[in-house]
């Protein structure tokens, strides 16, 4: 297959980026094939550094390394201030950053600031309602007892730091909301909710909703790549067969219900006709989890053969249809056009994302070279 050639094109628009990007982190973008850059007061500056991990991995090119550590250090600053971390989105941020720079090449720095950030997020557990609350502070009349399936592809950081620290506290909470999750966001033919509500004092539950979905009972495609990806990594850490079957129905249902060209639309409820916007990123995300998934499946599943050609019949779809190519200094600074952040509030529909950038290159890491991302150590 022709993958390397296209990371080689990933790492020419990257080594761009490092020098358009300074300590700047990109986002999303805006029409203008540009990336809005942020400065720690978002959930996506991970990614960037995720990004250089990855093409540092791949091409062992120091240039790379360096960009990455420059940036950890500016996670370790935020982290110090607690700054715009009032969200339970705090492991993708610091499992891509400190956590890789851990997973990488082993910095004690790095692990002590990944362990802070797994005690923030448990900042987050409501121990009356048993779940991590996604966003807002305790007791927000709207968020107090809302989960959100996103939160999925935080627990990672739960896990490491469980494993890290032998403490079952970070396992335990974690266990708990992915079953919560497994049972009241995922619905009986493996559509999702994007987020559900339960009473904060009783834990009962209330009702499923949306937030960036097409409506309260549709089915998000983002939201339901996180499921796919997450469950499957709940099944890593814990083995429990539940979750591995949940990540396959899930799984199942999005390939089922994409359009013949295999590019997910932003909702899978949306009209699918022309216009309406795509989302690139969950397809990536779908990748990478439905990767992971075939990871646990024996070598005589048939599934794996069902997955591995759906992997390569998409990846190939967001090469053709979406790959901005790498084009340098002068080209787009994204890898893949047709993301959507946030269709219903107006946000950066069919743009680049920058977590569409980063599961992309995770996807086409795994296939070439066999490691994963670093939403855990390595296996042996
Ligand atoms: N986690 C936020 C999003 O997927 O847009």
């Amino acid at each position: 297959m022709y993958w390397n050639e296209i990371i080689e094109q990933t790492l020419n628009t990257t080594k761009a980026n490092i020098a358009r990007f300074q300590q700047q982190f990109p986002h999303v973008s805006h029409g203008d094939g540009k990336y809005q850059l942020m400065n720690h007061t978002d959930w996506t500056e991970g990614f960037w550094s995720g990004i250089l991990w990855l093409s540092y991995e791949y091409s062992r090119d120091d240039l790379f390394r360096q960009a990455a550590i420059a940036s950890v250090h500016s996670f370790i600053d935020r982290l110090e201030k607690e700054s715009h971390l009032e969200h339970h989105d705090i492991g993708f941020l610091y499992m891509l950053s400190t956590g890789a720079q851990w997973i990488v090449e082993q910095d004690e720095a790095a692990r002590k600031a990944t362990l802070q950030a797994a005690d923030l997020l448990m900042k987050r557990w409501r121990p009356s309602a048993q779940i991590l609350q996604a966003w807002g502070p305790e007791g927000d009349p709207e968020n107090g007892g809302r989960i959100i399936i996103d939160c999925l592809m935080n627990l990672p950081l739960l896990y490491w730091a469980a494993e890290q620290t032998g403490d079952s506290k970070y396992a335990d909470a974690a266990r708990i909301h992915a079953e919560k999750s497994r049972r009241f966001l995922v619905r009986g033919d493996g559509s999702s909710y994007h987020t559900f509500y339960f009473d904060p004092e009783t834990g009962d539950s209330v009702r499923g909703g949306t937030h960036q979905g097409f409506r309260d009972g549709s089915t998000w495609t983002r939201g339901q790549a996180w499921g796919i990806y997450g469950f499957a990594l709940a099944y890593r850490y814990y083995r429990d067969p539940a979750f591995l079957d949940t990540a396959k129905r899930m799984a199942k249902y999005f390939i089922a219900h994409l359009p013949a060209d295999q590019v997910a639309y932003w909702d899978f409820d949306a009209p699918q006709t022309a216009g309406e916007p795509r989302d690139s990123s969950a397809s990536s995300i779908a990748a990478c989890g439905i990767l992971e998934i075939i990871d646990h499946l024996s070598a005589d599943d048939p599934d794996r053969t069902f997955f591995y050609s759906f992997v390569e019949r998409s990846m190939t779809a967001l090469v053709d249809g979406c790959f901005a190519g790498g084009g340098g200094e002068k080209a787009e600074e994204g890898f893949l056009r047709h993301g959507s952040y946030f269709v219903r509030g107006g946000i950066a529909a069919d743009d680049f994302v920058i977590w569409g950038d980063y599961f992309f290159l995770e996807a086409l890491v795994r296939l070439t070279k066999g490691f994963p991302g670093y939403w855990y150590e390595r296996p042996n």
